[in-house]
């Protein structure tokens, strides 16, 4: 069990994920008066047994279900779950334990951070991309129509439990969206780990542990030197400027395409690492590098030169913009990332038909499995 401390809570990275939960439900001094567990159907079908079996306070515990995908992190269903919790006699002192992914984890800690104005709740996330990335943090938060996460808080857990044996039920696309947070971790902060992430084996998820806690621990420093991104946390949105609008897009025109949030982020790390080279002479060979390294493991993301001005609008939505400048963070080196750029609109569309060429050049040689 390795325990990373993070600024008001800690995350353990544990193989035996049942008995440290046990330890922190006994050790609380709070005491709860009720445990309410959320999940989707599938953390209900292949997650939930095997704590159920080992945590007795989850015998007794009120399961919420409600159905996988992103277009349910909406007020709508927080609105169910409140009423749920209400219905349920839910008070101050009862516990939300949010077993998912990341829509459960961004949910369930935006519903508990103002349910009776705030209870507690712990993360057991249960998809790589939340391991990583989502459950820690302290962002909570929906989605609005179709703008991501436009609702929300910062308000941390009471602990994070990380368990990779998980994983083993996850199917191999979603396994990839997470690795695009690991792969950004590595392109924003540490170049040895950059290595080891392009030696992944993914026919091996057990083998991710180690690269696991790399991530944790690198997205952990970054939040606890600051937390509410007025500075520095804004490293760990290369990738996300693009990325996001790429993700909005696609619930707005292409509702029947999925795209995830991980391969949204892989495509907006490309582009991204195209404006880095543009504007903060990240090198020639760097951005081949991570270009190619990045379309041999995920698909051809769907869209054509013809989308480009509404991603562009989109991308004027994002929260991390200031007096109308589109702000992005951008990488001068691999491990070496600047915050506060501010592209202009030419050399946006530059970027993306940058993408546009390389993956088209690179069409039918994908490994990705979607
Ligand atoms: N708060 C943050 O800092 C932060 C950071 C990154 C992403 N996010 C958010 O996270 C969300 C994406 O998270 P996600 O990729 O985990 O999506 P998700 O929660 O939709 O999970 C993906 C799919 O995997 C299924 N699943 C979950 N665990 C499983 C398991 N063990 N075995 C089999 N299937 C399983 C889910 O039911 C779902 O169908 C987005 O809403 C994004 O905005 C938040
Ligand atoms: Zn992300």
């Amino acid at each position: 069990m390795t325990e990373i401390k993070a600024n008001t809570y800690s995350v353990f990275i544990t193989n035996t994920i049942s008995k440290e939960i046990n330890r922190f439900l006994k050790d609380s001094t709070v005491g709860y008066s009720s445990l309410f567990i959320l999940v989707d159907e599938n953390s209900l079908k292949y997650c939930y047994p095997q704590l159920v079996e080992h945590i007795p306070a989850f015998k007794d515990a009120e399961i919420i279900e409600i159905e996988s995908g992103e277009e349910n992190k909406n007020l709508e269903i927080c609105s169910q779950i409140w009423a749920t919790l209400s219905d349920y006699g839910a008070d101050r002192q009862s516990l939300l334990v949010n077993l998912g992914g990341g829509v459960i984890g961004d949910m369930g800690g935006f519903i508990a951070s103002v349910f009776k104005r705030g209870i507690g709740f712990i993360n057991i996330p249960t998809t790589l991309l939340s391991q990583v990335d989502a459950s820690i943090g302290g962002k909570v938060g929906i989605d609005l129509n179709h703008l991501k996460n436009e609702i929300g808080l910062f308000n941390d857990p009471l602990a994070v439990f990380v368990d990779s044996s998980f994983l083993n039920t996850l199917d191999k696309r979603q396994l990839l969206s997470g690795f695009a947070e690991m792969i950004k971790h590595s392109l924003i902060a540490d170049s040895g780990y950059w290595k080891k992430i392009k030696n992944a084996n993914f026919a091996r998820p057990d083998t991710f542990d180690t690269l696991i806690e790399s991530s944790i621990q690198i997205k952990n420093k970054v939040v606890e030197k600051d937390p509410l991104e007025k500075n520095s946390r804004k490293t760990l949105n290369f990738g996300h400027t693009i990325g996001h609008a790429l993700e909005s897009y696609f619930l707005e025109q292409k509702p029947e395409k999925s795209l995830l949030h991980g391969e949204a982020i892989a495509m907006g790390m490309i582009c991204e690492a195209y404006l880095s080279a543009e504007i903060l002479k990240l090198s020639k060979e760097s951005l081949k590098e991570i270009t190619s390294f990045i379309l041999s493991i995920y698909k051809p993301v769907d869209i054509s030169e013809k989308d480009t001005q509404r991603l562009i609008e989109l991308m004027s939505h994002d929260k991390k913009n200031t007096k109308g400048k589109l702000n992005f963070s951008l990488i001068s080196a691999i491990g070496k990332c600047e915050i506060n750029l501010t592209p202009d609109i030419k050399q946006i569309k530059r970027s993306l038909n940058y993408y546009l060429e390389q993956a088209g050049s690179n069409g039918d040689t994908k490994l990705g499995l979607n």
